[in-house]
């Protein structure tokens, strides 16, 4: 006996299955250009507030600013949004369960000679109730980095990083390596 589906049914199936791809795609967009618009913010922060005054006080400056840039861009954008890594600096950057297995991920393609800024993940199948999209994107160690994140820290700005971080594990990264990445979840009907 041959299964037959109706017409007016395949048609149906076929525009629901066409409607949560453009969702997904549309979804997946809207998380990249928040990701670009926290990652531009923070980025020329930084490099103005070192520049400017140095890396002790921009230290200072990212723990006070970095969390509310980040909560501006995601009342912004309508979504939520912040920075992670396998080592993080601050305990409120540690990875979610989903997070840290992406981040293995990214990790495991960063070693095989992917450059980690161009690592994607993005997922609308299978999530939590509420939950639409999950999107990251990796973060490259750059040579800027180093004076925060490198192997050899100058003693003022280790001294600075452990006065407000007891607990940062976010050192020892070498230019080119991932350094962590954005995270990105939209909810649904959002
Ligand atoms: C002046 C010191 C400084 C420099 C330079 C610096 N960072 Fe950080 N970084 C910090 C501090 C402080 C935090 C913790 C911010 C917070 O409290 O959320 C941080 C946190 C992070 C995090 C979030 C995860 C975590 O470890 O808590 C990422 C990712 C990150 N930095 C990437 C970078 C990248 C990439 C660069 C170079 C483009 C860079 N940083 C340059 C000081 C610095």
């Amino acid at each position: 006996m041959k299964f037959k589906i109706p017409d007016r049914r395949r048609l149906l199936i076929a525009a629901s299955l066409l409607l949560s791809s453009a969702a997904h795609a549309d979804d997946a967009a809207r998380a990249q250009a928040a990701v670009t618009d926290l990652g531009t913010q923070l980025r020329s922060a930084l490099m103005a507030r070192v520049k400017a005054e140095g890396p002790v006080a921009a230290i200072n400056f990212c723990h006070d600013q970095a969390p509310t840039i980040a909560a501006d861009v995601a009342q912004k954008h309508g979504l939520r949004i912040g920075r992670t890594g396998l080592r993080t600096r601050s305990p409120g950057n540690a990875p979610a369960d989903w997070q840290r297995v992406v981040l293995a991920d990214f990790e495991t393609q960063a070693q095989a000679g992917s450059a980690p800024q161009t690592l994607r993940y993005s997922s609308s199948e299978g999530l939590p109730e509420g939950i639409a999209l999950r999107y990251m994107q990796g973060i490259a160690t750059e040579a800027p980095c180093l004076a925060c994140h490198g192997q050899t820290l100058a003693e003022p700005v280790a001294l600075a990083i452990k006065a407000h971080y007891p607990e940062d594990a976010a050192t020892g990264f070498r230019e080119g390596q991932l350094r962590g990445a954005f995270w990105v979840e939209v909810s649904s009907g959002n």
